[in-house]
């Protein structure tokens, strides 16, 4: 079922460079070894090749009680009808920072009436951009842009929760105002893979610049603007993306963060920063309303931490106390998008030690997550890249037999407003008996 990369890690940025129909595949290899080349002005992305009709969803209910993965669960003020969680996924369609008008489309086909859904990582500020055709939340344009998304998913019956995110230093010049380096936790570059250009060239990460400590304020209320800006978007709530060595993380993990100040060195130091988005989120929308995503054992653009465990002990004890929603943690075998070898941690210490909702997502198949449930080991379960090719995944799930599309990860990042984004079949048009018995 899931993909595996051909030898070992391989990053989700060096899998967009390496795409046969990247740029990025000829400029890895001539850039790899050389310095960042001179900045230029941010270019506008690349125009969507497709506009062929779309058939609008099938509206369904996910039957009850069929198994565990469908069993209701209440998330704070939130019935879910089933556990099968949209798990957050960039799907780079969202041009010059906005999200088109397919976008609707999309997220209304992955809705089932009491399902639970997280947008794609959102930016927060124009700082926060790393990857092409990104939305933002941040702008007048992107806020109403948003309105018909969530009013379609809401129209569907679902409950969307958008990923407040920052990129921190994995971005580049041409991502940022006047060419500026990124911003991070300290002066720390990734040092493999490559960054993708707004016009879609690739090239070796550039070192950020570590923030003034008189800065932090404004980025962590970039935040909780970001979240203030969701809700009048129409989306139910947030989930901060503290995960997969973003911004957050570039703060949680210490071998980005280098500072000797109260935001470095000792775990509640490092732990800082998370905190204080958290809070700050909060307050402006309700901790009700707020969820986070951890990742504490992966090494996906290289932030790693030996004090890993402890230090997630540390900052989950903290978001019980401010009452957070839901913790949501990827499992150790993933790293963004793919599965490694040889990563075996259990989230169960982070599970018991949060009061609240768990929510684990990285690899789960349909079995497997029924087990997470049955055993306890989650609330909840996220799935990505079977969601992204399965847009009425939960209702296959009814069912131990019936058929998933396969995914084409040549597909997932393009800003093709249709082809692999609008045009997986539902379960009805490939297999009408599987169809006819799940509802
Ligand atoms: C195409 C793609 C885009 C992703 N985008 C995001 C994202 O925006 N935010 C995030 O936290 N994780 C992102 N991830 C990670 C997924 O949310 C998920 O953790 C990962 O795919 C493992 O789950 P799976 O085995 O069910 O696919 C992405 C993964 C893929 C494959």
């Amino acid at each position: 079922m899931s993909q595996k990369p051909a030898a070992g890690r391989i990053s989700f940025r060096m899998e967009t460079a390496l795409r046969s129909n990247s740029p990025g595949t000829t400029l890895l290899a001539k850039y790899q070894h050389s310095k960042i080349r001179p900045r230029r002005a941010v270019k506008v992305a690349v125009s969507p090749s497709a506009s062929a009709p779309v058939t609008l969803a099938p509206r369904y209910e996910v039957p009850r009680d069929i198994n565990p993965l469908l069993s209701p669960y209440t998330l704070g003020e939130f019935e879910l009808s089933h556990r099968v969680v949209l798990a957050p996924l960039t799907r780079c369609r969202a041009i010059g920072t906005v999200p088109q008008k397919n976008a609707a489309e999309y997220y209304a086909q992955r809705t089932s009436k009491g399902g639970l859904l997280i947008s794609e990582a959102t930016c927060v500020a124009v700082t926060g951009h790393g990857y092409p055709n990104t939305p933002g939340v941040y702008t007048e344009e992107q806020i109403n842009a948003w309105k018909p998304v969530t009013q379609a998913v809401r129209d569907a019956g679902g409950i969307f929760f958008l990923q407040l995110w920052h990129c921190g230093r994995s971005s580049h010049p041409e991502y940022q105002p006047n060419g500026a380096d990124p911003i991070s936790a300290s002066a720390v570059a990734i040092s493999k893979g490559t960054v993708t250009t707004p016009s879609g060239d690739a090239y070796p990460f550039p070192v950020p610049r570590a923030l003034e400590i008189s800065e932090i304020p404004g980025v962590v209320k970039s935040y909780a603007d970001g979240a203030r800006n969701s809700l009048a978007a129409g989306f139910h709530g947030v989930e901060i993306h503290g995960a997969n060595g973003y911004l957050i993380d570039q703060f949680l993990k210490s071998n980005a963060n280098k500072r000797t100040d109260k935001y470095g060195g000792s775990i509640p130091n490092r732990c800082r920063f998370a905190l204080e988005v958290a809070a700050a989120v909060a307050d402006a929308v309700g901790p009700e309303l707020t969820g986070i995503r951890l990742s504490p054992y992966s090494e996906f653009q290289e932030a790693t931490d030996p004090e890993t465990l402890d230090l997630n002990l540390y900052l989950v004890d903290k978001l019980s106390e401010m009452g957070l929603l839901y913790v949501h943690a990827v499992e150790a075998r993933i790293s963004g998008g793919f599965e490694v070898e040889g990563s075996s941690e259990s989230l169960d210490p982070l599970r018991k030690a949060f009061k609240g909702c768990f929510m684990v997502a990285g690899g789960y198949t349909r079995e497997t997550g029924i087990h997470a449930i049955e055993s306890g080991h989650a609330d909840l379960v996220a799935y990505g890249r079977e969601f992204i090719s399965n847009p009425d995944l939960p209702l296959r799930f009814a069912r131990p037999d019936a058929p998933l599309n396969p995914y084409n990860r040549d597909t997932f990042y393009t800003p093709d407003q249709v082809v692999g984004y609008l045009d997986y079949p539902f379960l009805k048009d490939v297999s009408p008996e599987a169809a006819q018995l799940a509802a």
